[in-house]
């Protein structure tokens, strides 16, 4: 990475602001159900405190619309890092996230203690990446550092604005991210696979666009390989199909042919008379699906050849799921493929997880320490992996 680090910073007596990514899943409660993200962002932490810095840390919690919504509050936040860091003695919280109130907690901050700001996206001037509201925050430290890879596809005032007023830095998080999806896009060990999947062909055009640039073989699979197979003349029953993307699918298969990058589309698939988990259901070739009946998985062939084609592979990038899995009958290609990807780990292929619903199926499938990288961007990642630039990366400064 061409990106200067926390490692590029003499921390003593310096006070860290870290935009880190909080944003995670709260129940009905307000109880958080899924931690990786506040324990992702502990080794940045950590160092900064073990370095003798103070630490002001700020995220974004979901999607409150430029206003306060008191179940966004950081709350639980705060005392679940407590939790998770407890040589910290203390996690202060602001129900704030600038001005004077914010200030003063930030100045009365020591050596080895930490402050979480109140949930950015409750300034209005947040989303707006607002001159003022970048300044406001750049009071708050010495030094910034942006350890949001999740929140890195944002140019929002926490995530790429503040960089503009202080020496900006990424974290570990950040670092790992980074090095693991370019390290694999620009660098990668051939073979290189990569299998894209979910529901909708359209949101992931500009991935395949990007990767057949790149890869050796892309193979497809979820609800968006039907609007492919539809474009070689299938007719797929009552699969869902996004008729507006047929052409444009028709032109990704001529341009991988044209590259010389092989990409394959399920031969089978389980069907179901309605979408639902205890719809009958059976295994078709896709060239056999009937009216009435709608594709909801990959099939056992497909899954044997996608998962021969992983083992051989050297590098493989995994963003999407194959069928429907969070459905008991329509989860096992999404299940096996994750399979094949720990045995490919397991032979010294680097495997990496793109984030959104393959993490969620990994963690299903039990698997998520047999895989090199598991990324904790869902929209950041994929927009890396499209070939744009990340506004939180670009604001940081270059080596
Ligand atoms: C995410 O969960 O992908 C990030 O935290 C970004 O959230 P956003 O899509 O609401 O900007």
């Amino acid at each position: 990475m061409n990106k200067q680090t926390i490692r590029d910073v003499d921390w003593t007596g310096k006070r860290a602001l870290v935009r880190v990514d909080f944003n995670v899943p709260l129940d009905q409660n307000g109880v958080i159900t899924d931690d990786t993200r506040i324990r992702a962002a502990l080794p940045t932490i950590r160092y900064l405190l073990d370095q003798g810095a103070s630490v002001v840390l700020m995220s974004h919690l979901g999607r409150p619309k430029k206003k306060v919504v008191e179940s966004m509050r950081l709350r639980p936040v705060a005392e679940r890092l407590f939790e998770l860091l407890p040589e910290a003695q203390e996690v202060k919280k602001t129900e704030v996230t600038t001005g004077q109130a914010a200030e003063a907690a930030a100045e009365a901050l020591k050596p080895g203690q930490v402050l979480l700001l109140e949930n950015t996206r409750f300034d209005p001037r947040e989303e707006a990446n607002d001159e003022e509201m970048a300044r406001e925050l750049a009071k708050l430290g010495d030094v910034y550092v942006n350890d949001a890879f999740g929140s890195a596809h944002r140019a929002h005032a926490s995530t790429e604005g503040v960089a503009r007023y202080l020496p900006a830095v990424a974290g570990f998080l950040m670092e790992a991210e980074l090095n693991a999806l370019y390290g694999a896009l620009e660098n990668p060990k051939r073979p290189f696979v990569t299998i894209i999947g979910g529901a909708k062909i359209s949101d992931k055009i500009g991935v395949i666009e990007n990767l057949l640039r790149k890869v050796n073989t892309l193979l497809i699979g979820g609800g968006m390989a039907n609007t492919f197979l539809v474009a070689q003349g299938l007719s797929l029953g009552d699969s869902l199909v996004e008729s507006e993307s047929i052409e444009i699918a028709g032109g990704l298969i001529e341009k991988a042919r044209a590259a010389g990058v092989d990409l394959l589309l399920p031969t089978d698939a389980v069907v179901a008379d309605a979408f639902s988990a205890d719809a009958q259901h059976k295994v078709v070739p896709v060239d056999q699906v009937a009216d009435g009946w709608r594709i909801l998985d990959i099939g056992p062939d497909t899954v044997a050849t996608y998962s021969e084609v992983i083992k051989q592979a050297k590098t493989v990038i995994w963003n999407g799921p194959m069928g429907v899995f969070e459905m008991a009958p329509f989860a096992k290609g999404t299940l096996a493929i994750a399979q094949a990807m720990a045995e490919a780990t397991a032979q010294g292929a680097t495997t990496i997880i793109g984030g959104g619903d393959s993490v969620a199926a990994i963690e299903q499938a039990g698997l998520s320490d047999k895989m090199s990288h598991i990324s904790t961007g869902g929209g950041a990642s994929l927009e890396l992996l499209e070939g744009r630039e990340l506004p939180g990366v670009v604001a940081l400064l270059d080596k």
